[in-house]
């Protein structure tokens, strides 16, 4: 395991809702570190982009609509085990099977508008890490 990193971002409800520090208190009260962080408001494009591997699913085209409705914080965390640790805060896709106390469970209003994202294995950490951040914007 030992000390990775992954790519998270506090979706436009988020952002809208006003949960950006209660996220980010989340991370570190669990030990986590902010390697980066900056927000964005992404074109569709780019959104399609990000989401490139979920083109042809149904929820393609409103989950990107979604993605570039509004600004985006975006965050790369940093800590053992982060991966897997990150999802467990953010719990479920679904905030209905979202386990009591996650930010999903507390904050989310459907599976697509569901607060936040994070990169779901090291390849795809890399990967999503790389659409917006370059080395030199991440400190160790
Ligand atoms: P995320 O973890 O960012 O990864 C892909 C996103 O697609 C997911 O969170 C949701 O926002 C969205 N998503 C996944 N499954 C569905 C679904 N069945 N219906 C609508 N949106 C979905």
């Amino acid at each position: 395991m030992g000390t990775e990193r992954t790519l998270s971002i506090v979706k436009p409800d988020g952002v809208r809702n006003g949960v950006v520090g209660e996220v980010i208190r989340r991370f570190e009260g669990a030990g986590i570190s902010i390697a980066a962080i900056r927000m964005i408001h992404l074109a569709k494009k780019e959104a399609e982009g990000f989401y490139a591997v979920h083109r042809g699913r149904p929820f393609f085209a409103s989950l990107t609509d979604f993605m570039s409705s509004g600004p985006i914080v975006v965050m790369v965390l940093e800590g053992d085990d982060v991966i897997a640790r990150n999802r467990k805060i953010m719990g479920a896709t679904d905030p209905a099977k979202a386990d009591k106390g996650t930010i999903r469970a507390d904050f989310a209003g459907s599976i697509e508008q569901n607060i936040v994202h994070g990169s779901d294995a090291p390849e795809t950490a890399a990967t999503e890490i790389r659409y917006f951040f370059s080395e030199l914007e991440i400190v160790s």
